[in-house]
């Protein structure tokens, strides 16, 4: 991305750093370490008005209709339509899908490029202040949006939902990505907002954040799971009385660029996913590989059960983007 463009992008992206996350009290999990500090953060999100993402049918990264900020030595980033991304169900109540392939290498790297700059301690804010606290320990950047290469995994995000977002009326939302070294960690939170946050464009509509994605896009580490105490694999175990099912080869999983698939009825080399000791299920990271989940029944309040934690690295490197489509009100 060209100077000009990026230092407009890293002025409006720098408020987006300021995750909007609550951590609740899980009182029934036994993890000390999971549930050593509790708060309850009101966040602010995004202070910006949000239009509706509108699809990757564009090769112009910096969303002008000029090219006069463009490095003309920098190709623009064209979204790989023939790229496909495969997904499994891994739990129906709450609903977690594992999504092999969400992002391509051409579009982490280009990712990380643009975001390299914008990394900064991640926040979040309690009681009206910004703060860091020692539950979230990682860095964060906030994206832009009208990168290349984010419009392409945005707009395959926006694919996969289907109609569980209203075209027009509801949003991708800012997409940020999170960073982790050793020792550093997220305790157990939620994603959704305890009050739904009001539209930024003047309307008196609510919003909240309908479902998550989380993509990895540097695995270079130990540790680093991320954890999910309450979810439950479908099948405990196998039918045929082997292990576990613990996520099938693919393209991706194991780092390797050959696309070779394993036989899809076996698990991969290495498990993605394994049950945790205390309860639940913990997800190692895998470059290009994506969770998903849906925060909110059905009334509109949180699914204590998609509560999760990034579990510390042992050390190395874990990069992930993070993308909350927001739901607004039915009835407002
Ligand atoms: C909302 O729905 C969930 C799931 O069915 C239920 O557990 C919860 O009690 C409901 N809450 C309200 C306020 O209706
Ligand atoms: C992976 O992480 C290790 C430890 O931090 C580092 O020494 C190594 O250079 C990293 N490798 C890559 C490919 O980033």
């Amino acid at each position: 991305m060209a100077m000009a463009s990026l230092a407009k992008v890293a002025g409006i992206s720098a408020g987006a750093v300021l995750l909007a996350l609550n951590i609740p009290h899980i009182p029934h999990l036994s993890s000390q370490r999971l549930t050593a500090f509790v708060g309850d953060f009101p966040i602010p999100d995004y202070p910006f008005a949000l239009p509706f993402f509108r699809g990757s049918d564009t090769n112009d990264t910096d969303g002008d209709t000029d090219d006069t900020d463009d490095n003309p030595s920098e190709a623009p980033f064209v979204c790989d339509a023939s790229h496909t991304y495969r997904a499994e169900i891994v739990s129906l109540e709450p609903l977690l899908i594992y999504i092999h392939a969400l992002v391509t290498p051409p579009e982490i790297a280009s990712i990380l490029r643009t975001a390299e700059p914008l990394f900064a301690p991640s926040q979040v804010t309690k009681n009206g202040r910004q703060q860091r606290t020692s539950d979230r320990t990682s860095s964060s950047a906030g994206l832009p949006r009208d990168d290349g290469a984010v419009r392409c995994v945005v707009a395959r995000a926006r694919g996969f939902l289907g109609t569980l977002l209203r075209d027009d009326y509801d949003e991708m939302g800012p997409p940020q990505l999170v960073r982790y070294t050793a020792g550093q960690r997220f305790n157990v939170h939620h994603d959704w907002f305890d009050s739904p946050r009001a539209a930024a464009d003047g309307t008196s509509r609510e919003w909240n954040r309908i479902a998550s994605f989380f993509a990895i896009l540097q695995d270079n580490c130990t540790g680093g799971e991320t954890y999910f105490p309450h979810a439950e694999a479908v099948a405990p175990s196998s039918p045929w009385g082997g292990p576990s099912w613990h996520g099938g080869g693919g393209v991706g999983d194991d780092g390797d660029e050959d696309g070779k698939e394993t036989d899809s009825l076996s698990p991969g080399p290495k498990p993605l996913w394994r049950e945790h000791e205390d309860g639940g299920l913990a997800f190692r990271p895998v470059a290009g590989n994506a969770l998903f989940w849906v925060n909110l029944h059905a009334n509109w309040t949180g699914d204590v059960r998609t509560n999760h934690a990034g579990l510390p690295l042992v050390d190395g490197l874990k990069t992930a983007m993070n993308i909350w489509p927001r739901q607004y009100r039915p009835d407002t």
